[in-house]
């Protein structure tokens, strides 16, 4: 890095919705997490974002809860303190650093929804129109409120408020960047220079297959969950679909669902002997005994380096989850140092547009 060049600010929001899954994990959050040692790093939980979907949870859960006496549904302001919690816990947990980076939550931010509404009176109707992600939304059948139209505003303002320069996303957030830019864009060209313009970070993040094989994503129900252990964890480790290639018969690693994911575990040798155990599976490299090596074999082995990997991070979760006032202790320094640059950008956009720096 150019010692003479300010280090670079960089920013990661995610929104609470629920349990994270190892392609959650592989494909995103290990790489924001590990970011913190390159860049100053604004890390939030998006409340204010999920407000514009918590009435659709509620609502699952009611209807889940209608075909099975077992399920609790929760009403809406659980559901999301809930999910604000697990977030918190589960970065920590994951190696997020409060003392490399800062760690709040939106709502601790309010000067967030100020910014976002000075953005939308620069902001034309037509550029959110055709944000891929609301027409989705409403093609599915979403009454769509005010404030899934304007989603992309307030994620313009997340960014912007810390003037971050370096924002990682996913490829289906790329376009919501793209309009940041363009409202930065706007702002700058109507009032002068306040924002840069922010770059997207597209990681080289693994597309990780679900145990089904389709890509790992909650509306496939097809997902490993990162914190999940016991016999939880081993029933879906088990579950993972595979083809009906009789036992003695080779099978190839490549297009098999239990090698892609040990893949992500394993050293080159580890793999190189199970690829080496698919090809031949008469082989008797570990004593088995003369016994063929099945799918069954290869899901066990998975297993163990699955649950070796995750058992430090379920254990430091447990010791964060039995210690709440920590936790609390930790957003609320994070947001004390987010305020303060919010507070710091709000006083140029304010007097930019003619009005006083600050509130009386
Ligand atoms: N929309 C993002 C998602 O669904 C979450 C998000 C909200 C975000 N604000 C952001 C991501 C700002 C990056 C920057 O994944």
């Amino acid at each position: 890095m150019n010692p003479s060049e300010p280090r670079k600010r960089f920013l990661s929001g995610v929104q609470p919705s629920g349990k994270l899954h190892i392609g959650n994990y592989f494909g995103a959050i290990k790489q924001h997490i590990d970011y913190q040692d390159r860049a100053e790093g604004f890390y939030f939980i998006a409340d204010y974002h999920a407000l514009t979907s918590l009435r659709e949870a509620e609502e699952r859960e009611q209807a889940a809860a209608a075909k099975n006496r077992a399920v609790k549904p929760r009403p809406a302001r659980d559901i999301l303190a809930d999910n604000v919690r697990d977030v918190a816990l589960d970065y920590l947990a994951l190696g997020l650093d409060p003392a490399k980076a800062t760690f709040y939550r939106q709502s601790d931010v309010p000067e967030v929804t100020e910014l976002t509404w000075i953005l939308s009176t620069v902001t034309g109707m037509g550029l959110l129109e055709r944000a891929h992600s609301y027409k989705d939304k409403v093609d599915k059948g979403i009454t769509p409120t005010v404030g899934l139209f304007t989603y992309p505003v307030l994620m313009a303002a997340d960014i912007l408020i810390v003037r971050s320069h370096l924002v990682p996303v996913g490829k289906d957030q790329v376009q919501h960047l793209e309009m940041t830019r363009d409202m930065a864009g706007y702002f700058n060209q109507a009032y002068g220079e306040v924002f840069p313009e922010p770059d997207v970070l597209l990681g080289e993040a693994a597309v990780v297959p679900g145990t089904d094989g389709q890509k790992m994503s909650k509306s496939y129900g097809n997902t490993i969950e990162i914190f999940a252990e016991g016999k939880a964890l081993r029933t879906a480790v088990m579950g993972i679909v595979t083809d009906k290639t009789p036992v003695e018969a080779p099978k190839d690693p490549d297009t098999n669902t239990v090698f892609q994911l040990y893949k992500l575990f394993a050293s080159p040798q580890e793999q190189a002997k199970m690829a080496d155990l698919y090809r031949n599976p008469m082989l008797d490299a570990d004593g088995r005994g003369g016994r063929p090596f099945g799918y069954g074999d290869a899901k066990t082995m998975l297993l163990g380096k699955l649950d070796a990997y995750f058992a430090p991070f379920r254990e430091r979760r447990r010791q964060l989850a039995a210690d709440p006032a920590h936790v609390e202790g930790v957003l609320a320094a994070g947001a004390r140092r987010a305020r303060e640059e919010a507070r710091a950008t709000m006083a140029l956009v304010r007097r930019a547009v003619g009005m006083s720096e600050r509130p009386v």
